[in-house]
């Protein structure tokens, strides 16, 4: 049997995080975890022990997550690990029956991951909520379908420079699409804006664009120049690009994509609705590959439910099943975009892992349906919860945590 708890020092923390640092090489140094824990906190680092030995950690950001309407308070599950020597043996499971109890406590009503595996995730309540794509864009495919009038303006700056001109339009993006977390400064300089020594090669670039007299997108992005035979076959990663209007957007990627040299831009963790597919004059040459992005919990299904907007009126009553975290099993009733307890009769039945699919908006109560995942107990009702679930942009996590 585990016993699991949060960290209660620096040591404990960083034994813990071990659980997951090892399967990506070496320890984490002093300077790492101190700068890791201005993320998370310590006593959101939860450890699993037995006979008084750490075998296992997970950690969880507190992040607010934009939600279809809103943001809310969302755990951001993270550096999940178990030592080699005790996997297989439920050191897992008791890992995340504490921090979901953890987080209910808080009341923080959803948690998200990126999941390293998509088998590992479901049994615990998980839902896979959005979805990503990589791009491959040949320099020779970059040209748009329609010529743009180019009305804003690029220019260089600095980290420090970033720090105050990127949040504004990340928080734009957040107030258009779920699926984006709020960034602390902290954030901005440790996990985007830093300059590592082991990048000194081929460090990262922030462009801004102006528009209209305000920064309205910028870019950050990598290049790996090489020639072969004289030619050059550059690579340039694009990190971010980010627009808080279209014109901005189609800006920015026209800005990337007129980078000289490069023969291939690659970025990834793009959503599937990405303009790109309309503003490329060849998106078929994007060579777009959809994976899986965003996974989501529902903690507190009533919470969850009542603190995002839905597309249309009208109510639900739909039967939760949720081994993991009892409190939300049973009947809720969605009504005038408020959730509560009810006797009525269920007309949707499914787990809370569906339900976790279906709040963002990227997985319709149909493609559920089609996946033998929600049992319809009244006609018409999967209908009607698609009317109330859809939203559109596509939810969009621009960034693994
Ligand atoms: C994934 C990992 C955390 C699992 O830990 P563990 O302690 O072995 O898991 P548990 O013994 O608690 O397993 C709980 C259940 O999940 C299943 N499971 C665990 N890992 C799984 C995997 N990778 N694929 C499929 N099923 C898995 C177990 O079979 C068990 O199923 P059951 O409840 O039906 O019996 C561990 O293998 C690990 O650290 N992997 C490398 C790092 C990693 O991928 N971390 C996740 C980051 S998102």
């Amino acid at each position: 049997m585990f016993e699991v708890r949060p960290a209660r020092d620096q040591d404990e923390y960083g034994r813990a995080l071990y659980g997951v640092a090892q399967y990506f090489g070496a320890a984490p140094n002093e300077e790492q975890l101190e700068r890791f824990s201005k993320l998370l906190p310590l006593e959101r680092m939860h450890a699993a022990f037995e006979g008084g030995e750490i075998v296992g950690g997970a950690g969880s950001f507190p992040f607010d997550l934009s939600v279809p309407g809103g943001t809310l308070p969302c755990a951001g599950v993270t550096v999940v690990g178990v030592y080699p020597t005790h996997r297989r043996r439920g050191a897992l499971r008791a890992l995340m029956d504490a921090q979901l109890r953890d987080l209910h406590e808080r009341g923080e009503p959803i948690a998200a991951l990126w999941a390293s595996e998509e088998t590992i995730y479901g049994r615990f309540g998980y839902g896979l909520a959005a979805w990503a794509g990589q791009v491959r864009i040949k320099r020779e495919w970059n040209a748009y379908a329609r010529p743009l009038e180019r009305r804003g303006r690029a220019r260089f700056v600095t980290p420090e420079e970033a720090r105050t001109l990127f949040p504004p339009v990340w928080e734009a993006a957040l107030r258009e699409r779920p699926g984006l977390f709020r960034r602390t400064p902290a954030w901005w300089e440790l996990r985007r804006l830093r300059l590592p020594d082991e990048e000194k090669a081929n460090p990262k670039r922030f462009v801004v664009l102006e528009l209209d007299g305000s920064v309205l997108a910028y870019a950050i992005y990598r290049q790996f120049p090489n020639f072969e035979d004289g030619v050059s076959n550059a690579r340039l990663e694009v990190l971010e690009a980010i627009g808080a209007t279209p014109q901005a957007t189609a800006e920015i990627w026209r800005f990337l994509l007129d980078i000289d040299w490069y023969a291939t831009l690659e970025a990834s963790l793009l959503p599937v609705d990405h303009p790109l597919f309309l503003l490329l004059a060849t998106p078929r040459r994007m060579k777009f590959r959809v994976g899986d992005s965003l996974w989501v919990r529902l903690v507190d299904v009533g919470a969850a439910l009542s603190g995002r907007q839905y597309a249309s009126d009208g109510s639900i009553v739909i039967d939760v099943h949720d081994a993991v975290c009892p409190w939300n099993e049973g009947r809720w009733k969605l009504d005038g975009g408020k959730a509560s307890r009810t006797d009525d009769d269920a007309e949707l039945a499914l787990g809370v892992d569906a339900l976790g699919s279906a709040y963002l908006g990227a997985v319709s109560f149909s493609e559920l349906w089609n996946a033998g995942r929600v049992e319809e107990l009244a006609e018409g009702a999967i209908r009607r919860a698609d009317a109330l679930f859809c939203w559109r942009p596509l939810p969009w996590c621009p960034e693994i945590f």
